[in-house]
């Protein structure tokens, strides 16, 4: 028998075993051997009931900030470098560890239904597999936009955020930029807009490892004009015990075009100039090969979630059928 020290050790498993060089966290408190080892000042509690996944542009902002206006819910605690987003499951911050992952949420109380949001996760492919194995059984939500109005919001929010290649380019030269002979920068922003909008194909990814039971679909028109009801109706697939009523609490501000919220004064408050801008209409053309772009992947969504038993957005059926 040979003895070796540890870290050798270590190189020869990992040398055997290669694909688990990546830590994949599970929850301590659904292993009683885990459970056994873990600190007694550790709290299970402490992880959220419920994730938002997103994809970003689709009114996860709004509808993060609605959720915390139910008393029962808290959302994450602000990070420093991606504020209201904790982005764990998808970047290096996986590797922090869970004790840093439930630092961002408070202990909760008895009634109280902690949640996370972080648009980066939808179309990150290692999210699913790590989320459920963390979170097993947990509601994900997922907005859907029409994917043409998404990639024109992460379009426009590329030039508010003065990147040089959104300012140099106009959207239909960004969409339709060739993938060889385009300067790399221009490439990425064209992946950026447009590869999220896939959305059968991500959500493919997500039923590999979750139960579609758990996935819930939010259409993001609804949220955006009727978010009154897209609560009542994410408050009841979400199961919560005391539902409220977001009519009392939600307002349509004529002035920023966008739902904002009732304040006890009576005056209302809505999300930052960065959320709901002002921009031209989608020029014709783009909107043309977007619709064109996207045809086989709307296609696909709507009988993924016709297969899935999941509401279909009215956008989806529009889309499907201007396509006979
Ligand atoms: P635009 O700014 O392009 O209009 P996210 O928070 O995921 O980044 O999404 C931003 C989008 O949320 C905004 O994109 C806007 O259309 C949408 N939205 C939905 N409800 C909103 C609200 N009440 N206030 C502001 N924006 C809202």
């Amino acid at each position: 028998l040979l003895q070796v020290p540890p870290e050798t050790m270590a190189k020869k498993y990992f040398d055997l075993y290669p694909d688990e060089l990546d830590p994949v966290w599970l929850n301590p408190c659904l292993d009683k051997r885990h459970l056994e080892i873990w600190s007694t000042e550790k709290n299970c509690n402490q992880l959220p009931d419920f994730v938002v996944v997103g994809p970003q542009k689709t009114g996860t902002t709004a509808l993060y900030w609605y959720l915390n206006m139910h008393p029962d819910v808290k959302s994450n605690l602000p990070s420093a470098t991606t504020f209201e987003e904790v982005q764990f499951f998808s970047g290096k911050n996986y590797f922090k560890g869970l004790d840093w992952y439930m630092s961002y949420f408070p202990i909760p109380e008895n009634n109280t239904i902690l949640f996370e949001k972080s648009a980066t996760y939808f179309d990150q492919a290692v999210v699913a597999k790590r989320l459920n194995a963390l979170l097993p059984k947990k509601p994900v939500i997922a907005i859907l936009l029409d994917p043409a109005k998404r990639a024109y919001s992460w379009y426009q929010h590329m030039r508010s955020h003065d990147d040089n290649t959104a300012l140099q380019h106009s959207f239909y030269e960004v969409i339709t930029a060739k993938r060889e002979g385009s300067p790399q920068a221009l490439i990425s922003l064209q992946h950026r807009c447009l590869d999220p909008g896939f959305y059968a194909v991500h959500l493919d990814n997500w039923l590999e490892h979750l139960s579609a039971k758990q996935i819930i679909i939010v259409d993001g028109d609804t949220l955006k004009d009727n978010p009154v009801r897209a609560m009542q109706d994410l408050q009841e697939h979400l199961g919560f015990k005391s539902t409220i009523d977001y009519s009392k609490l939600l307002k349509y501000e004529k002035k920023k075009g966008f739902y904002c919220q009732i304040l006890k004064s009576g005056k209302t408050k809505c999300l930052g100039k960065s959320k709901g801008r002002q921009y031209p209409e989608m020029d014709d053309q783009s909107m043309n090969y977007l619709r064109h772009y996207y045809s086989d992947a709307n296609r696909k969504l709507l009988q993924m979630l016709q297969s899935i038993n999941k509401p279909i957005p009215l956008w989806v059926l529009e889309q499907v059928n201007s396509q006979h």
